[in-house]
């Protein structure tokens, strides 16, 4: 089994009777990255949280690497190699961009909280830490605040945080949310960069990055895959980016985006 297949069989996450996720079953093929669209409310976030260990299911397995995981705790799944990282940052704002990621590496290598000890006194700590540092670009603001950082420069870091892991499966929940449109094209330029040799699976609602850094779309409506395909050459030209953007919020009618896309401009 490749490293970074992760397969979903027709889970189901429900609060106080609604389904958030309604039998959800996919393969997601090791190496590709899936643009994850669809209205406010589809359930996206949630399919991830069921993926992630996040949520409970009340249905349905979720497979790593052929392993069925859906048993284990979230950390459990980020040590076999699922990372994750948050539509609302989590980073600490008190503390340096180098001192977060030491504290999130001390974490994952150690499987403890660090409490009063500085974290960065560890070599392996100290080289994962850098080594993340470099990957997101921020190495030249390793010692500033991580609250006086951009907002685009702090989901930069919240990215990172997830990668210290060295995930082979990244989940990614809106990494742009936020960030102004200068800074959207660096943004762009870390998600390619990070994303070779990983499954990645990307909810975002710029439907120019989407396009841009995807292999494949995955379409959800009310807690269900409407649509999925992979993403040809011709799929990025400017008639699919505006369908796709028309009928971006409007459930009714991904239907149709799915006839206009799957069947004749580009997605197979
Ligand atoms: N913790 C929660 N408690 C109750 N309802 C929730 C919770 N999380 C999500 N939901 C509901 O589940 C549905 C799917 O939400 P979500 O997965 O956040 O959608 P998306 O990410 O596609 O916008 C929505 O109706 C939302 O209100
Ligand atoms: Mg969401």
């Amino acid at each position: 089994m490749t490293a970074g297949s992760l397969s979903c069989n027709d889970i189901q996450v429900s609060f106080s009777g609604l389904k958030a996720v309604n039998g959800v079953t996919f393969d997601f093929q090791p190496g590709q990255l899936y643009g994850i669209i669809g209205p406010n409310g589809a359930g996206k976030t949630t399919l991830m949280n069921a993926l992630s260990g996040h949520a409970k299911l009340s249905g349905g397995q979720v497979m790593l690497d052929g392993r069925d995981v859906t048993g284990l705790s979230v950390h459990k799944r980020t040590r076999i190699g699922l990372g994750r990282s948050f539509q609302i940052t989590k980073i600490f704002a008190g503390m340096s961009v180098l001192e977060n990621l030491q504290l999130a590496a001390f974490a994952h290598l150690y499987r403890l909280q660090p409490f009063w000890l500085p974290a960065g006194r560890f070599p392996a700590v100290r080289e994962r830490a850098e080594s993340v540092l470099e990957e997101i670009g921020l190495t030249v603001m390793a010692h500033r605040p991580a609250e006086t950082l951009s907002h685009g420069d702090q989901r930069a870091l919240e990215v990172g945080l997830a990668l210290l892991s060295n995930p082979s499966v990244l989940l990614l929940d809106e990494p742009l949310a936020g960030v102004g449109h200068d800074q959207i094209g660096p943004a762009m330029e870390l998600i390619k960069r990070i994303v070779k040799g990983r499954t990645v699976l990307l909810i975002e609602h710029n439907m120019d990055v989407v396009m841009r850094v995807s292999s494949a779309l995955v379409v959800m409506v009310q807690g269900q895959i409407l649509a999925s395909g992979s993403l040809k050459k011709s799929a990025q030209t400017p008639r699919c980016e505006r369908l796709i953007w028309e009928k971006r919020n409007e459930a009714a009618c991904v239907g149709k985006l799915q006839c206009h896309l799957w069947q004749g401009a580009g997605v197979a």
